[in-house]
Protein backbone atom coordinates (compact mmCIF):
# COMPACT_ATOMS: atom_id res chain seq x y z
CA UNK A 1 0.00 0.00 0.00
CA UNK A 2 1.26 3.01 -0.94
CA UNK A 3 1.25 6.25 1.45
CA UNK A 4 1.45 10.12 1.12
CA UNK A 5 2.04 11.90 4.18
CA UNK A 6 2.00 15.87 3.62
CA UNK A 7 3.59 18.30 6.50
CA UNK A 8 5.63 21.85 6.36
CA UNK A 9 7.24 20.50 9.45
CA UNK A 10 10.05 17.63 7.82
CA UNK A 11 10.67 16.83 12.03
CA UNK A 12 7.17 15.82 11.55
CA UNK A 13 7.87 14.02 8.12
CA UNK A 14 10.65 12.44 9.41
CA UNK A 15 8.55 10.94 12.98
CA UNK A 16 5.86 10.13 10.46
CA UNK A 17 8.30 7.67 7.97
CA UNK A 18 10.15 6.01 11.03
CA UNK A 19 6.42 4.64 12.75
CA UNK A 20 5.38 4.26 9.14
CA UNK A 21 8.48 1.88 8.13
CA UNK A 22 7.56 -0.54 10.67
CA UNK A 23 3.98 -1.22 9.38
CA UNK A 24 3.96 -4.27 7.01
CA UNK A 25 1.14 -3.16 4.57
CA UNK A 26 2.79 -0.14 3.90
CA UNK A 27 5.18 -0.71 0.92
CA UNK A 28 6.06 2.76 -0.30
CA UNK A 29 6.40 6.12 1.62
CA UNK A 30 6.19 9.53 -0.04
CA UNK A 31 6.61 12.63 2.10
CA UNK A 32 5.76 15.88 1.25
CA UNK A 33 6.52 19.15 2.49
CA UNK A 34 4.76 21.23 0.01
CA UNK A 35 0.99 21.64 0.10
CA UNK A 36 1.06 22.68 -3.55
CA UNK A 37 2.83 20.13 -4.57
CA UNK A 38 0.11 17.33 -3.60
CA UNK A 39 -1.78 17.36 -6.72
CA UNK A 40 0.72 16.55 -8.65
CA UNK A 41 2.12 13.86 -6.40
CA UNK A 42 -1.73 12.06 -6.44
CA UNK A 43 -1.39 12.54 -9.94
CA UNK A 44 1.76 10.80 -10.68
CA UNK A 45 1.88 8.24 -8.34
CA UNK A 46 -0.88 5.64 -7.35
CA UNK A 47 -1.51 7.00 -3.33
CA UNK A 48 -3.62 4.47 -1.55
CA UNK A 49 -3.66 6.37 1.75
CA UNK A 50 -3.20 10.13 2.19
CA UNK A 51 -2.09 11.90 6.14
CA UNK A 52 -2.43 15.66 5.86
CA UNK A 53 -1.76 18.34 7.67
CA UNK A 54 -4.37 20.84 9.00
CA UNK A 55 -2.16 23.84 9.00
CA UNK A 56 0.61 24.45 6.58
CA UNK A 57 1.42 27.94 4.67
CA UNK A 58 -0.30 28.91 1.25
CA UNK A 59 -3.13 26.04 1.05
CA UNK A 60 -4.23 24.69 4.14
CA UNK A 61 -4.87 20.67 4.96
CA UNK A 62 -8.95 21.66 4.89
CA UNK A 63 -8.67 23.39 1.60
CA UNK A 64 -6.89 20.89 -0.07
CA UNK A 65 -9.62 18.05 1.51
CA UNK A 66 -11.99 20.05 -0.09
CA UNK A 67 -10.42 19.77 -3.16
CA UNK A 68 -9.69 16.42 -3.65
CA UNK A 69 -13.59 15.20 -2.11
CA UNK A 70 -15.12 17.23 -5.31
CA UNK A 71 -13.35 15.33 -7.38
CA UNK A 72 -14.49 12.01 -8.31
CA UNK A 73 -11.00 9.86 -8.12
CA UNK A 74 -10.51 10.80 -4.96
CA UNK A 75 -13.57 10.72 -3.33
CA UNK A 76 -13.26 7.81 -1.72
CA UNK A 77 -9.36 7.80 -0.84
CA UNK A 78 -8.73 7.65 2.63
CA UNK A 79 -7.46 10.94 3.94
CA UNK A 80 -6.23 11.21 7.76
CA UNK A 81 -5.36 14.53 8.87
CA UNK A 82 -2.68 15.48 11.12
CA UNK A 83 -3.23 17.84 14.61
CA UNK A 84 -2.33 19.47 16.50
CA UNK A 85 -4.97 21.36 16.97
CA UNK A 86 -7.22 20.93 20.72
CA UNK A 87 -10.19 22.59 18.65
CA UNK A 88 -13.49 20.70 18.49
CA UNK A 89 -14.86 22.98 15.37
CA UNK A 90 -11.93 21.79 13.37
CA UNK A 91 -12.40 17.69 13.98
CA UNK A 92 -16.21 18.39 13.61
CA UNK A 93 -14.75 20.59 9.63
CA UNK A 94 -13.01 17.93 8.69
CA UNK A 95 -15.51 15.02 9.25
CA UNK A 96 -17.75 17.38 7.37
CA UNK A 97 -15.51 17.81 4.69
CA UNK A 98 -15.22 14.28 4.29
CA UNK A 99 -11.70 13.50 6.64
CA UNK A 100 -11.63 9.29 7.39
CA UNK A 101 -9.73 9.76 10.63
CA UNK A 102 -7.56 11.79 12.47
CA UNK A 103 -4.23 11.74 14.07
CA UNK A 104 -2.92 14.01 17.26
CA UNK A 105 0.38 16.01 16.73
CA UNK A 106 2.62 14.91 18.21
CA UNK A 107 2.08 11.72 17.00
CA UNK A 108 1.81 8.63 18.76
CA UNK A 109 2.89 5.25 18.04
CA UNK A 110 0.08 3.19 19.13
CA UNK A 111 -2.65 5.66 17.71
CA UNK A 112 -0.93 5.79 14.47
CA UNK A 113 -1.05 2.23 14.43
CA UNK A 114 -4.63 1.51 14.68
CA UNK A 115 -6.10 4.58 12.46
CA UNK A 116 -3.81 3.14 9.94
CA UNK A 117 -4.67 -0.51 10.23
CA UNK A 118 -8.44 0.95 9.93
CA UNK A 119 -7.79 2.99 6.61
CA UNK A 120 -5.78 0.21 5.24
CA UNK A 121 -8.85 -2.40 5.92
CA UNK A 122 -10.83 0.28 4.42
CA UNK A 123 -9.18 0.58 1.72
CA UNK A 124 -8.55 -3.08 0.88
CA UNK A 125 -12.43 -3.48 0.92
CA UNK A 126 -12.91 -0.47 -1.33
CA UNK A 127 -10.35 -1.87 -3.94
CA UNK A 128 -12.43 -5.37 -3.60
CA UNK A 129 -15.86 -3.48 -4.11
CA UNK A 130 -14.25 -1.65 -7.05
CA UNK A 131 -12.97 -5.03 -8.67
CA UNK A 132 -16.06 -6.65 -8.08
CA UNK A 133 -18.22 -3.37 -9.94
CA UNK A 134 -15.72 -3.64 -12.92
CA UNK A 135 -16.38 -7.69 -12.69
CA UNK A 136 -20.35 -6.56 -12.53
CA UNK A 137 -20.34 -4.35 -15.06
CA UNK A 138 -18.07 -6.19 -17.49
CA UNK A 139 -20.74 -9.84 -16.44
CA UNK A 140 -23.15 -6.90 -17.39
CA UNK A 141 -22.33 -6.20 -20.52
CA UNK A 142 -21.19 -9.86 -21.47
CA UNK A 143 -25.27 -10.43 -20.90
CA UNK A 144 -26.00 -7.97 -22.90
CA UNK A 145 -24.28 -9.02 -25.85
CA UNK A 146 -25.84 -12.48 -25.07
CA UNK A 147 -29.40 -11.34 -24.86
CA UNK A 148 -29.07 -9.60 -27.76
CA UNK A 149 -27.62 -12.62 -29.86
CA UNK A 150 -30.29 -14.68 -28.20
CA UNK A 151 -33.08 -12.21 -29.87
CA UNK A 152 -31.64 -12.71 -32.52
CA UNK A 153 -31.68 -16.00 -32.38
CA UNK A 154 -35.10 -16.53 -31.23
CA UNK A 155 -36.29 -13.94 -34.50
CA UNK A 156 -34.81 -16.51 -36.81
CA UNK A 157 -35.74 -19.63 -34.68
CA UNK A 158 -39.12 -18.12 -34.92
CA UNK A 159 -38.66 -17.40 -38.43
CA UNK A 160 -37.56 -21.08 -39.34
CA UNK A 161 -40.54 -22.58 -37.43
CA UNK A 162 -42.75 -20.37 -40.01
CA UNK A 163 -41.06 -21.58 -42.39
CA UNK A 164 -40.47 -25.44 -41.73
CA UNK A 165 -44.22 -24.96 -41.21
CA UNK A 166 -45.00 -23.64 -44.26
CA UNK A 167 -42.48 -26.05 -46.10
CA UNK A 168 -44.70 -28.85 -44.29
CA UNK A 169 -47.94 -27.13 -46.00
CA UNK A 170 -46.42 -26.55 -49.03
CA UNK A 171 -46.58 -30.28 -50.32
CA UNK A 172 -49.92 -30.63 -49.18
CA UNK A 173 -51.04 -27.65 -50.81
CA UNK A 174 -49.41 -28.05 -53.78
CA UNK A 175 -51.21 -32.03 -54.11
CA UNK A 176 -54.36 -29.92 -53.19
CA UNK A 177 -54.45 -27.64 -56.28
CA UNK A 178 -52.86 -31.08 -58.24
CA UNK A 179 -55.79 -32.36 -58.05
CA UNK A 180 -58.34 -30.00 -59.02
CA UNK A 181 -56.12 -28.61 -61.30
CA UNK A 182 -56.08 -32.12 -63.10
CA UNK A 183 -59.41 -32.52 -63.28
CA UNK A 184 -59.86 -28.94 -65.23
CA UNK A 185 -57.25 -30.26 -67.01
CA UNK A 186 -58.55 -33.43 -68.27
CA UNK A 187 -61.90 -31.85 -68.83
CA UNK A 188 -60.02 -29.10 -70.91
CA UNK A 189 -58.67 -31.60 -73.15
CA UNK A 190 -62.30 -33.33 -73.52
CA UNK A 191 -63.79 -30.11 -74.20
CA UNK A 192 -61.40 -29.68 -76.93
CA UNK A 193 -62.08 -33.11 -78.54
CA UNK A 194 -65.88 -32.28 -78.65
CA UNK A 195 -65.18 -28.93 -79.70
CA UNK A 196 -63.51 -30.30 -82.90
CA UNK A 197 -65.93 -33.11 -83.46
CA UNK A 198 -68.66 -30.21 -83.10
CA UNK A 199 -66.84 -28.04 -85.39
CA UNK A 200 -66.28 -30.92 -87.87
CA UNK A 201 -70.23 -31.46 -87.55
CA UNK A 202 -71.07 -28.22 -88.59
CA UNK A 203 -68.43 -28.18 -91.42
CA UNK A 204 -70.54 -30.94 -92.90
CA UNK A 205 -74.07 -29.30 -92.09
CA UNK A 206 -72.98 -26.36 -93.48
CA UNK A 207 -71.26 -28.20 -96.93
CA UNK A 208 -74.56 -29.79 -97.47
CA UNK A 209 -76.77 -27.70 -97.12
CA UNK A 210 -75.18 -23.86 -97.60
CA UNK A 211 -76.28 -21.91 -100.94
CA UNK A 212 -77.74 -25.88 -102.40
CA UNK A 213 -80.98 -25.67 -103.84
CA UNK A 214 -82.57 -28.81 -103.30
CA UNK A 215 -84.68 -29.90 -106.74
CA UNK A 216 -86.72 -32.12 -104.72
CA UNK A 217 -88.16 -33.65 -101.47
CA UNK A 218 -86.19 -36.81 -102.24
CA UNK A 219 -82.87 -34.68 -102.35
CA UNK A 220 -83.55 -33.20 -99.65
CA UNK A 221 -84.52 -36.05 -97.28
CA UNK A 222 -81.08 -37.53 -98.50
CA UNK A 223 -79.55 -34.70 -97.28
CA UNK A 224 -81.09 -34.69 -94.18
CA UNK A 225 -80.39 -38.27 -93.69
CA UNK A 226 -76.40 -37.96 -94.37
CA UNK A 227 -76.73 -35.33 -91.61
CA UNK A 228 -77.91 -37.63 -89.20
CA UNK A 229 -76.26 -40.41 -89.83
CA UNK A 230 -73.00 -37.85 -89.04
CA UNK A 231 -74.57 -36.91 -85.78
CA UNK A 232 -74.73 -40.21 -84.80
CA UNK A 233 -71.25 -41.30 -86.19
CA UNK A 234 -69.60 -38.43 -84.03
CA UNK A 235 -71.54 -38.98 -81.15
CA UNK A 236 -72.75 -35.68 -81.09
CA UNK A 237 -76.29 -36.19 -78.96
CA UNK A 238 -73.45 -37.80 -76.00
CA UNK A 239 -71.21 -34.31 -76.43
CA UNK A 240 -74.77 -31.98 -75.47
CA UNK A 241 -75.79 -34.18 -72.95
CA UNK A 242 -72.51 -34.45 -71.01
CA UNK A 243 -71.24 -30.80 -71.27
CA UNK A 244 -73.15 -29.49 -68.95
CA UNK A 245 -71.91 -31.96 -66.35
CA UNK A 246 -68.28 -30.80 -67.65
CA UNK A 247 -68.51 -27.59 -67.43
CA UNK A 248 -70.22 -27.49 -63.80
CA UNK A 249 -67.16 -29.92 -62.95
CA UNK A 250 -64.41 -27.45 -63.94
CA UNK A 251 -65.76 -24.51 -62.77
CA UNK A 252 -66.02 -26.44 -59.45
CA UNK A 253 -62.18 -27.25 -59.84
CA UNK A 254 -61.65 -23.48 -60.44
CA UNK A 255 -63.39 -22.32 -57.43
CA UNK A 256 -61.76 -24.75 -55.23
CA UNK A 257 -57.90 -23.65 -56.73
CA UNK A 258 -59.12 -19.82 -55.73
CA UNK A 259 -60.50 -21.14 -52.43
CA UNK A 260 -56.93 -22.85 -51.99
CA UNK A 261 -55.27 -19.17 -53.09
CA UNK A 262 -57.21 -17.42 -51.24
CA UNK A 263 -56.27 -19.52 -47.80
CA UNK A 264 -52.77 -19.03 -48.70
CA UNK A 265 -52.87 -15.02 -48.09
CA UNK A 266 -52.92 -16.66 -44.47
CA UNK A 267 -49.39 -17.00 -44.38
CA UNK A 268 -48.78 -14.22 -47.33
CA UNK A 269 -48.58 -10.97 -45.62
CA UNK A 270 -45.26 -10.95 -43.80
CA UNK A 271 -45.12 -7.35 -44.46
CA UNK A 272 -47.69 -6.46 -42.13
CA UNK A 273 -46.40 -9.05 -39.49
CA UNK A 274 -47.96 -7.21 -36.34
CA UNK A 275 -51.04 -5.35 -37.31
CA UNK A 276 -54.25 -6.62 -36.67
CA UNK A 277 -57.88 -6.38 -38.08
CA UNK A 278 -61.35 -7.57 -37.32
CA UNK A 279 -61.28 -11.06 -38.65
CA UNK A 280 -64.15 -13.87 -39.15
CA UNK A 281 -62.88 -16.80 -36.83
CA UNK A 282 -65.16 -19.23 -39.10
CA UNK A 283 -63.46 -17.32 -42.17
CA UNK A 284 -60.26 -18.19 -40.36
CA UNK A 285 -60.66 -22.17 -39.34
CA UNK A 286 -61.49 -22.70 -42.89
CA UNK A 287 -58.58 -21.43 -44.45
CA UNK A 288 -56.43 -22.98 -42.12
CA UNK A 289 -58.36 -26.79 -42.75
CA UNK A 290 -58.33 -26.03 -46.47
CA UNK A 291 -54.47 -25.44 -46.26
CA UNK A 292 -54.12 -28.60 -43.82
CA UNK A 293 -56.23 -30.66 -45.30
CA UNK A 294 -53.67 -32.92 -46.97
CA UNK A 295 -51.76 -33.63 -43.94
CA UNK A 296 -55.27 -34.58 -42.14
CA UNK A 297 -57.24 -36.01 -44.15
CA UNK A 298 -55.67 -39.29 -44.07
CA UNK A 299 -55.58 -39.55 -40.63
CA UNK A 300 -58.66 -37.75 -38.92
CA UNK A 301 -62.28 -36.15 -40.25
CA UNK A 302 -61.98 -32.26 -38.97
CA UNK A 303 -65.77 -31.41 -37.57
CA UNK A 304 -66.31 -28.06 -37.11
CA UNK A 305 -68.61 -26.04 -34.40
CA UNK A 306 -67.89 -22.82 -35.10
CA UNK A 307 -70.83 -19.81 -35.50
CA UNK A 308 -70.37 -17.68 -38.11
CA UNK A 309 -70.71 -14.39 -36.42
CA UNK A 310 -67.79 -14.49 -34.17
CA UNK A 311 -65.08 -11.90 -35.33
CA UNK A 312 -61.64 -11.81 -33.63
CA UNK A 313 -59.97 -8.54 -33.66
CA UNK A 314 -56.58 -10.59 -34.46
CA UNK A 315 -53.66 -10.71 -36.41
CA UNK A 316 -54.80 -13.24 -38.91
CA UNK A 317 -51.29 -14.58 -40.07
CA UNK A 318 -50.21 -14.80 -36.57
CA UNK A 319 -53.56 -16.79 -35.69
CA UNK A 320 -53.53 -18.76 -38.39
CA UNK A 321 -50.29 -20.20 -37.30
CA UNK A 322 -51.00 -21.13 -33.79
CA UNK A 323 -54.75 -22.96 -35.60
CA UNK A 324 -51.86 -25.04 -38.20
CA UNK A 325 -49.49 -25.77 -35.46
CA UNK A 326 -52.36 -27.20 -33.12
CA UNK A 327 -54.32 -28.99 -36.05
CA UNK A 328 -50.81 -30.50 -37.37
CA UNK A 329 -49.65 -31.57 -33.78
CA UNK A 330 -53.19 -33.13 -33.46
CA UNK A 331 -53.07 -34.68 -37.20
CA UNK A 332 -49.45 -36.13 -36.36
CA UNK A 333 -50.29 -37.30 -32.60
CA UNK A 334 -53.40 -39.58 -34.06
CA UNK A 335 -51.03 -40.58 -37.22
CA UNK A 336 -48.60 -41.56 -34.62
CA UNK A 337 -50.68 -44.51 -33.19
CA UNK A 338 -51.19 -45.98 -36.24
CA UNK A 339 -54.70 -46.99 -35.58
CA UNK A 340 -57.37 -48.78 -38.40
CA UNK A 341 -60.01 -46.43 -37.79
CA UNK A 342 -60.41 -42.55 -38.53
CA UNK A 343 -59.24 -40.01 -35.95
CA UNK A 344 -61.30 -37.17 -35.45
CA UNK A 345 -60.45 -33.16 -34.72
CA UNK A 346 -63.27 -30.95 -33.43
CA UNK A 347 -63.14 -27.56 -33.46
CA UNK A 348 -65.51 -25.63 -31.62
CA UNK A 349 -65.53 -21.87 -30.46
CA UNK A 350 -67.87 -19.79 -28.02
CA UNK A 351 -68.08 -16.49 -26.83
CA UNK A 352 -68.65 -16.48 -23.21
CA UNK A 353 -68.73 -13.21 -21.22
CA UNK A 354 -66.00 -10.86 -22.58
CA UNK A 355 -64.29 -13.74 -24.26
CA UNK A 356 -63.68 -15.88 -27.22
CA UNK A 357 -63.10 -19.76 -26.23
CA UNK A 358 -61.87 -21.77 -29.29
CA UNK A 359 -61.46 -25.54 -28.47
CA UNK A 360 -59.28 -28.12 -30.67
CA UNK A 361 -60.26 -31.15 -29.50
CA UNK A 362 -58.63 -34.52 -30.80
CA UNK A 363 -59.46 -38.10 -30.17
CA UNK A 364 -56.00 -39.11 -30.56
CA UNK A 365 -52.99 -40.62 -27.70
CA UNK A 366 -53.36 -37.26 -25.53
CA UNK A 367 -50.14 -36.10 -23.20
CA UNK A 368 -48.43 -37.90 -20.83
CA UNK A 369 -48.81 -35.83 -17.12
CA UNK A 370 -45.05 -35.74 -16.73
CA UNK A 371 -45.00 -33.87 -20.10
CA UNK A 372 -47.47 -31.32 -20.07
CA UNK A 373 -46.19 -28.67 -18.64
CA UNK A 374 -43.23 -29.30 -20.65
CA UNK A 375 -44.48 -28.79 -23.95
CA UNK A 376 -44.98 -25.16 -24.08
CA UNK A 377 -41.09 -24.40 -23.38
CA UNK A 378 -39.42 -24.29 -26.07
CA UNK A 379 -37.29 -26.94 -28.34
CA UNK A 380 -39.54 -30.05 -26.54
CA UNK A 381 -40.56 -32.21 -28.27
CA UNK A 382 -41.08 -36.10 -28.81
CA UNK A 383 -40.81 -36.01 -32.46
CA UNK A 384 -37.86 -37.34 -34.28
CA UNK A 385 -35.03 -35.18 -35.47
CA UNK A 386 -36.28 -33.37 -38.59
CA UNK A 387 -40.44 -34.24 -37.71
CA UNK A 388 -40.38 -31.65 -34.88
CA UNK A 389 -38.70 -28.41 -33.93
CA UNK A 390 -40.59 -28.25 -30.74
CA UNK A 391 -41.39 -24.67 -31.44
CA UNK A 392 -44.57 -24.72 -32.49
CA UNK A 393 -46.34 -24.73 -29.61
CA UNK A 394 -44.19 -21.79 -27.27
CA UNK A 395 -44.40 -19.69 -30.43
CA UNK A 396 -48.20 -20.29 -30.02
CA UNK A 397 -48.40 -19.52 -26.19
CA UNK A 398 -46.47 -16.14 -27.60
CA UNK A 399 -48.92 -15.26 -29.89
CA UNK A 400 -51.96 -15.77 -27.92
CA UNK A 401 -50.87 -14.94 -24.21
CA UNK A 402 -48.17 -12.02 -25.45
CA UNK A 403 -49.28 -10.52 -28.92
CA UNK A 404 -53.32 -11.16 -27.87
CA UNK A 405 -53.57 -10.82 -24.53
CA UNK A 406 -55.06 -14.27 -24.65
CA UNK A 407 -54.09 -17.63 -22.94
CA UNK A 408 -53.59 -20.93 -24.09
CA UNK A 409 -53.90 -23.53 -22.15
CA UNK A 410 -53.99 -28.05 -22.60
CA UNK A 411 -55.99 -30.68 -21.13
CA UNK A 412 -55.50 -34.28 -21.93
CA UNK A 413 -56.18 -37.71 -20.34
CA UNK A 414 -53.65 -39.88 -21.53
CA UNK A 415 -55.07 -42.70 -23.91
CA UNK A 416 -58.25 -40.06 -24.71
CA UNK A 417 -56.57 -37.32 -26.53
CA UNK A 418 -55.97 -34.20 -25.98
CA UNK A 419 -57.80 -30.57 -25.86
CA UNK A 420 -55.67 -27.20 -26.84
CA UNK A 421 -58.16 -24.04 -25.32
CA UNK A 422 -57.27 -20.65 -26.93
CA UNK A 423 -59.11 -17.61 -25.23
CA UNK A 424 -58.99 -14.47 -26.79
CA UNK A 425 -60.81 -11.21 -24.94
CA UNK A 426 -63.18 -8.79 -27.25
CA UNK A 427 -61.71 -6.05 -28.37
CA UNK A 428 -64.57 -4.06 -29.51
CA UNK A 429 -62.85 -1.14 -32.17
CA UNK A 430 -64.33 1.76 -33.53
N1 LIG B 1 -52.55 -32.90 -29.93
C1 LIG B 1 -51.47 -33.43 -29.33
N2 LIG B 1 -51.50 -34.70 -28.85
C2 LIG B 1 -50.44 -35.23 -28.23
N3 LIG B 1 -49.26 -34.58 -28.03
C3 LIG B 1 -49.16 -33.31 -28.48
C4 LIG B 1 -50.25 -32.68 -29.15
N4 LIG B 1 -49.85 -31.43 -29.46
C5 LIG B 1 -48.58 -31.30 -29.02
N5 LIG B 1 -48.15 -32.42 -28.43
C6 LIG B 1 -46.85 -32.65 -27.80
O1 LIG B 1 -46.21 -31.40 -27.62
C7 LIG B 1 -44.90 -31.41 -28.18
C8 LIG B 1 -44.51 -30.02 -28.61
O2 LIG B 1 -45.28 -29.59 -29.70
P1 LIG B 1 -44.71 -28.42 -30.62
O3 LIG B 1 -44.26 -27.30 -29.75
O4 LIG B 1 -45.72 -28.13 -31.65
O5 LIG B 1 -43.40 -29.04 -31.25
P2 LIG B 1 -43.26 -30.23 -32.33
O6 LIG B 1 -44.60 -30.42 -32.98
O7 LIG B 1 -42.24 -29.71 -33.26
O8 LIG B 1 -42.81 -31.41 -31.55
C9 LIG B 1 -44.99 -32.44 -29.29
O9 LIG B 1 -43.74 -32.98 -29.61
C10 LIG B 1 -45.93 -33.48 -28.67
O10 LIG B 1 -45.23 -34.33 -27.80
MG1 LIG C 1 -45.79 -28.81 -33.72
Amino acid sequence: MKILVVDDSQLNLAIAKRYLEIIPDITQILLCNDPTKVRTILDENDIDILILDIIMPVISGLELLEQLRSEPEYDDMPIIMLTSLDDLESYKKCFELGAFDYINKPINVIELNARLKVAIESKNSSNNLKSLIEVTKKQNEELKEINAKLTEAKFSLVQSEKMAAIGQLAAGIAHEINNPMGFVKSNFDILHKYMNRLIEFLTFVHDKINDKEFADNTELCQCAALVGSKYLALKIDLILNELDGIFTDTSSGIDRVTDIVQSLRVFARSSKDDEKENNVLLDLIHQVTLITRNEVKYVAQVEIEVPDDIVLYCNRIQLGQVFVNIIINAAQAIRSQKRSDIGLIKIIARKEGQNIIIWFIDDGPGIPEENILKIFEPFFTTKEIGQGTGLGLSVSYDIIVNKHNGSFDVKSEPGKGATFIVTLPIVTTM
